[in-house]
Order: structure tokens, then C-alpha cells, then sequence
């Protein structure tokens, strides 16, 4: 049984449907074997096996010319319908979500002043959310920031594990860092509080500035907060302090910025402006670093002293754009997000 010439007819199949067409000429259920197979009964019996033999053989060699050719024929095609010289398809791009884009603007702003970039743990220990701000345990103060605990056995000097609420946990972290003044640090870094409306998020990001050195006063921190409020919310931009209580810092604030719309006058053509109502919008909290939180931090407080400041990022991106629901950002909304 030559299989040579089943070989050649198998090769000459144009295409896949020749060749399926062969397959079943050969092995199918009425095909050239089971034919051949079906004929051994004529076949006197001393001949029968090596008969036997020679079909199975048969069969083996033309699945295998059939594989062979099947392999041929679809690689011909792909080479054939697949032009390298087409242009690939183009799939929409991503871009960087707003909040990143805030991060990338303030993070540049504060570095031309020497502030260095940093982003703190957030999930600390209480030291670091509490007991290093002057906020030991049963302060009261703790109370006015909501904190979520982590179910893990607490240490044993710095306290349960916490989600930070501030990024005002870098603070000491950053003065032991450093070890020295001068420090100038800018921390951003994500916060958790139980909160959930138009203006907050469980999940948000803070910037929080801190700067020690000899001789830092309140004509410093005012210097630099002008400066960034100039900077990111645009020329003429001006910021007020109104005395507030924070316990690491003494004197604390809270800080507005004026409001563009209305430029800080609260009317717009006799109306009373939508934005702000008054002429300022509130941006977060500062103050001169209280001196036990320098002290926590390795820091002389007779020699050496300082500022910091905590804003959310979510709420300056709201006030740069006037826009009125921060649960927006976190929506997943691509025609939200791509109009930034
Ligand atoms: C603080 O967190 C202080 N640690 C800030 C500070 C730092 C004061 C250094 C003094 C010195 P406050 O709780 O006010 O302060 O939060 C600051 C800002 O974080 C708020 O103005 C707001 O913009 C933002 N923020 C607070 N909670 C949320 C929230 N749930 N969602 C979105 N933004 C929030």
C-alpha cells in the first residue's frame, strides 16, 4: 500500500475545505480505511494480520500528511491576510485622574520653595495620628475626628492601628527624618473618616506643609500661604486667618482663600454670589507648631520653631473649578473625569 501518492493528493488541497473534504475521503466513516478495513474478511487467513498491519500503517501516515498540510495551510493564510503595513487600531486613551493631576501641581509649586516631597503611612499607630500631636489617649480632642481602627493586636507603647484621618501623622515622622531643622516637608497622602456627602468622602487626600527652623514666625506661614493660593488658584488670589483650635498647634487657624468668582467681593452684578456667599471660602487648618510636638519630634522648641498647614485635595481641586460633589471624583464617570 504506497501512501506516496495519497501524500501528493493531499498536497495538492488548495485550501481548508479541500482538505477537510480529503479527510473524510480517507478516514471518514465510509472512507478509503474502513473500505479497505472492510475487506479483510476476503483476505485468506495467513495473510490477514500482516493485511491488518499494513492499513493501520496506512492510516497513521495519512493523518499525519493531513496534520502536516493543515499546519501549512494556516500559516499561508495568516501570512496572507495579515498586512503589516496597516495602521493598528486605535484605542482611547486613559489620562491621569484629577486628583493626580492636583498632587503633580501642588507637589511642583511647593518644591520651587524648597519644600520637599513625602507620603506618610496611611495606616499608622495612634502614636503617630494622636499621642505625637499632643493628643494623648482620652484627650477629648480625638473625639472631633472620627477614626476607623484595624482589627490587629495593638503595640505595645504605640497603640492600636489606625486608617489616619490627617496627614498631621508626618509630622514627627518627619522630624526624626530629618533630625535637624531645617525642615521643609510637604506630605500628601490619603485619609479615612466616616463621612459621606457632597463635601466628603471616606476616602480623600490631604497636603499638609511643615516647616521648622530658627526663627519661623506667622509672617512666614502667611508669606508662603499667599504664595500658593497665587499660584494654584490663580493672580490676585488672597488668603485671610481666623483664629481656631487645633492641639498641635498654638497659635491654630483656619485659612480662606477670596473667591474667584465674585473676587472676594460676595456680588456678583448686586447678587449675592453662589460660590461663596461671603467673599472667602474656607481651605483647612493651620497654626505654629505646638511646642510638646516639637519636642515629640527631637526638635529644641527654645531655638527652633515652626508652622504646618493640612488642606484636602479634593476640596482645593472643588474650589479651583467650582465644582459641588466631591462623591463625583470617585464615581468612575468617564464624562466627569475626561473634562480634566
Ligand atoms: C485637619 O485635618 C488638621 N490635621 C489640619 C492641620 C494640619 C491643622 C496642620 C493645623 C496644622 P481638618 O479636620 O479641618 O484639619 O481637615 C482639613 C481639610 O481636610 C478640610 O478642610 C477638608 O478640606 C479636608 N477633609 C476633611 N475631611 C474630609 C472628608 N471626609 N472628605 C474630603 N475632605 C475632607
Amino acid at each position: 500500500m504506497d501512501s506516496k501518492k495519497y501524500e501528493l493528493e493531499i498536497n495538492s488541497a488548495k485550501n481548508l475545505v479541500e482538505l477537510s473534504e480529503l479527510e473524510i475521503k480517507f478516514l471518514g466513516r465510509n472512507g478509503l480505511i474502513n473500505d479497505l478495513l472492510s475487506k479483510i474478511k476476503d483476505i485468506p487467513n495467513d495473510e490477514k494480520r500482516e493485511y491488518g498491519q499494513k492499513v493501520n500503517e496506512l492510516k497513521t501516515e495519512i493523518k499525519k500528511y493531513i496534520e502536516i498540510k493543515k499546519l501549512n495551510v494556516s500559516k499561508q493564510i495568516s501570512e496572507e491576510f495579515f498586512d503589516k503595513t496597516m495602521p493598528g487600531k486605535a484605542y482611547p486613551k486613559g489620562s491621569l485622574h484629577i486628583v493626580s493631576l492636583a498632587i503633580e501641581e501642588i507637589t511642583k509649586i511647593f518644591e520651587k520653595i524648597g519644600f520637599i516631597r513625602v507620603s506618610y503611612p496611611e495606616v499608622d499607630w495612634e502614636y503617630g495620628a494622636f499621642e505625637s500631636l499632643n493628643m494623648p489617649a482620652n484627650h477629648p480632642a480625638r473625639d472631633d475626628v472620627e477614626t476607623s481602627f484595624i482589627d490587629v493586636l495593638a503595640h505595645s507603647t504605640l497603640g492600636k492601628m489606625v486608617l489616619t484621618p490627617h496627614t498631621s501623622n508626618g509630622q514627627n515622622r518627619e522630624m526624626k527624618r530629618v533630625g535637624k531643622p531645617p525642615i521643609r516637608m510637604i506630605n500628601i497622602s490619603k485619609c479615612y473618616r466616616p463621612n459621606w456627602d457632597t463635601t466628603h468622602t471616606p476616602m480623600f487626600h490631604q497636603f499638609e506643609g511643615l516647616c521648622v527652623d530658627k526663627e519661623i514666625s506667622i509672617v512666614n506661614l502667611k508669606g508662603t500661604l499667599d504664595y500658593f493660593a497665587e499660584k494654584y488658584f490663580g493672580a490676585g488670589t488672597k488668603t485671610r486667618l481666623r483664629p481656631h483650635h487645633f492641639q498641635f498647634t498654638e497659635p491654630s487657624f483656619e485659612v480662606d482663600i477670596s473667591c474667584n468668582n465674585c473676587q472676594g467681593t460676595a456680588k456678583i452684578n448686586g447678587v449675592k454670589c453662589k460660590v461663596c456667599k461671603s467673599g472667602w471660602l474656607e481651605l483647612g487648618g493651620t497654626g505654629m507648631v505646638h511646642p510638646n510636638v516639637l519636642k515629640e519630634g527631637g526638635i529644641d522648641p527654645s531655638t527652633s520653631s515652626g508652622w504646618a498647614f493640612g488642606f484636602g485635595i479634593e476640596r482645593v481641586i472643588m474650589m479651583k473649578y467650582g465644582l459641588d460633589d466631591i462623591r463625583n471624583y470617585y464615581s468612575g464617570d468617564i464624562r466627569f473625569l475626561e473634562q480634566f
